[in-house]
C-alpha cells in the first residue's frame, strides 16, 4: 500500500498540467510553509527569521529539467543575484542547485560555463554551493562535474544517495577529493536494478556510508528527518570522537521544526533547505510521496489565515 501511494505522488509530480496551474495558484499557498516565497527577496524573512533560532540555511531556486539554454542562463544569472543578496543580507545560508537547472539535458560546455561563473561568485563571498543528486541516469554526469569542479574550487559539495547500489563505492572513489557531502536516502523513483527496493536495505545502507565518510575524516551532512539515522550518528560521532566541526544535520524546511530547533539546543549544527519559486509543485509532491502524512500537515497549512 505504501509503495502504491508513494508512486501514485511520483507520478502527480511529473504532471505539467498541475504543474501549471500550481504555479498560477501562486505562492499563498506554499510560502513560508514549505518554501520561502515566490523569488528569494521574499524569502529573506523566514531566512532571517531560521538564522535568529540559530539554523543555517541552503537555499534552492525551484525548477528543474530545464531543456532551453536561455532559461538555464536566467537561472544562473538569479542564482548569482541570490549569492550577492545572501551576502550583502549578512545571511547565514549556503546555495543548492539542480545541474538540470543549470543546462545539464542540453548540452555540456553551457552547464561548465553557468557553473563557473555561479562558483566564482559564491567564492568571492565565501558561500558554499551544494549540487543536489537527482535521479540515477544523471547520477555519473553529476558527479563527474563536481570532480571536475573540486580540483579548482573549495566551495563546492553534491549529494550521495543511500538507495542507490552505487553510493558505496562513490563514497570510496570520491574519498581522494576529501568532499564535503551531503547525505540522504534518495527521493525519485528508482528501478530495482540500480536502487534498493527494501526501505530497510536503505537505511542500513545509509548508516554504512555516514560512518565510512565520517571515518574518512571527510565533512558530512546527514540530511534526514529519521530519528533512528539521527541518533545513529549521535552515537557514531561519540564513540569515534568526531568534531562538530566535521559533521551536521539538516532538514527540509517546515518539516519537523521542533526538532531541527531540539537539535540546535543540543549543541549540533543544523541546517534547514529552504526552497523558493513559484516551481514548487513537484517538489511538494515528492516530499507527499516520502510521507503522505504531511498531506495533514500540508492542508492544515493551505487553510490556515
Ligand atoms: P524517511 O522519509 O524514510 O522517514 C523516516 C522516519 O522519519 C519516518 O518514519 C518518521 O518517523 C520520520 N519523519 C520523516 N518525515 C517526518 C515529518 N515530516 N514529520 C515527522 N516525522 C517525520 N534527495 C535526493 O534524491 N537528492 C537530493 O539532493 C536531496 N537533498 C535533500 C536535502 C535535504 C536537506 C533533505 C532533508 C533531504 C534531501 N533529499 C534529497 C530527500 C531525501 O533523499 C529523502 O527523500 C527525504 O529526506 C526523506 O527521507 P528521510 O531520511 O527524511 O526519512
Amino acid at each position: 500500500m505504501e509503495a502504491v501511494t508513494k508512486n501514485f505522488f511520483l507520478f502527480l509530480s511529473k504532471s505539467t498540467l498541475l504543474n501549471r496551474a500550481a504555479q498560477n495558484w501562486g505562492e499563498g499557498i506554499a510560502a513560508g510553509k514549505i518554501i520561502g516565497g515566490s523569488d528569494f527577496q521574499s524569502s529573506i524573512k523566514f531566512i532571517k527569521d531560521l538564522n535568529d533560532q540559530g539554523l543555517a540555511v541552503t537555499v534552492d531556486h525551484l525548477g528543474e529539467f530545464v531543456t532551453n539554454a536561455s532559461v538555464a542562463k536566467e537561472r544562473t544569472e538569479e542564482c548569482i543575484e541570490t549569492i550577492k543578496m545572501i551576502a550583502s543580507e549578512g545571511l547565514d545560508s549556503q546555495v543548492s542547485l539542480k545541474m538540470t537547472s543549470l543546462g545539464l539535458d542540453i548540452n555540456h560546455e553551457l552547464v561548465y560555463e553557468n557553473m563557473t561563473r555561479i562558483l566564482e561568485a559564491a567564492e568571492e563571498q565565501g558561500i558554499m554551493v551544494t549540487i543536489d543528486m537527482e535521479d540515477e541516469q544523471r547520477c555519473q554526469k553529476t558527479l563527474d562535474i563536481f570532480k571536475d569542479f573540486k580540483q579548482k574550487y573549495n566551495n563546492i559539495s553534491t549529494v550521495l544517495q543511500a538507495y542507490l547500489y552505487r553510493t558505496e563505492q562513490d563514497i570510496e572513489d570520491l574519498n581522494q577529493y576529501s568532499p564535503f557531502l551531503r547525505l540522504v536516502k534518495g527521493a525519485y523513483n528508482e528501478s530495482p536494478k540500480v536502487a534498493f527496493p527494501n526501505k530497510a536495505d536503505v537505511d542500513e545502507n545509509y548508516k554504512k556510508i555516514i560512518k565510512v565518510h565520517l571515518l574518512n575524516g571527510n565533512y558530512t551532512a546527514v540530511a534526514t528527518h529519521d530519528d533512528a539515522i539521527i541518533d545513529y550518528t549521535k552515537k557514531i560521532v561519540k564513540e569515534h570522537d568526531i568534531s562538530p566541526n566535521q559533521f551536521e544535520f539538516q532538514m527540509l524546511y517546515g518539516m519537523r521544526s521542533k526538532t531541527q530547533k531540539e537539535l540546535v539546543e543540543e549543541g549540533y549544527k543544523m541546517r534547514v533547505y529552504v526552497p523558493y519559486g513559484n516551481d514548487w509543485y513537484g517538489y511538494f509532491m515528492r516530499r507527499l510521496a516520502e510521507r503522505p502524512s504531511n498531506i495533514v500537515f500540508a492542508f492544515k497549512g493551505m487553510t490556515k489565515k
